[in-house]
């Protein structure tokens, strides 16, 4: 299993401080297109699979 949390430190914070997202509180809809607005900034298509979008929203 891909731990969401690994995932969000490792490809989040290039280009944010941490604080940002643990301190964010969003539903799980609004995390989804968070999510994918970053991976859209990052203007990268496999920046995140869909899997490890998946581990980082339930995360
Ligand atoms: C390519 C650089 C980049 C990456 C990688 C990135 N972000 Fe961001 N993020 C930004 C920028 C730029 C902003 C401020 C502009 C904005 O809000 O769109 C931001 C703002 C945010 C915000 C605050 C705005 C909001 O909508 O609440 C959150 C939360 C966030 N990012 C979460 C994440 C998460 C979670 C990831 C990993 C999946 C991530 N970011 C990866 C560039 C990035």
């Amino acid at each position: 299993m891909i731990l969401g949390k690994t995932l969000v430190s490792r490809k989040c914070s290039i280009c944010h401080n941490l604080d940002r997202i643990f301190g964010a509180s969003k539903n799980s809809q609004e995390w989804t297109s968070t999510v994918g607005r970053m991976a859209a900034t990052m203007d990268d298509p496999d920046f995140l699979s869909e899997q490890e979008k998946e581990a980082i929203i339930a995360f």
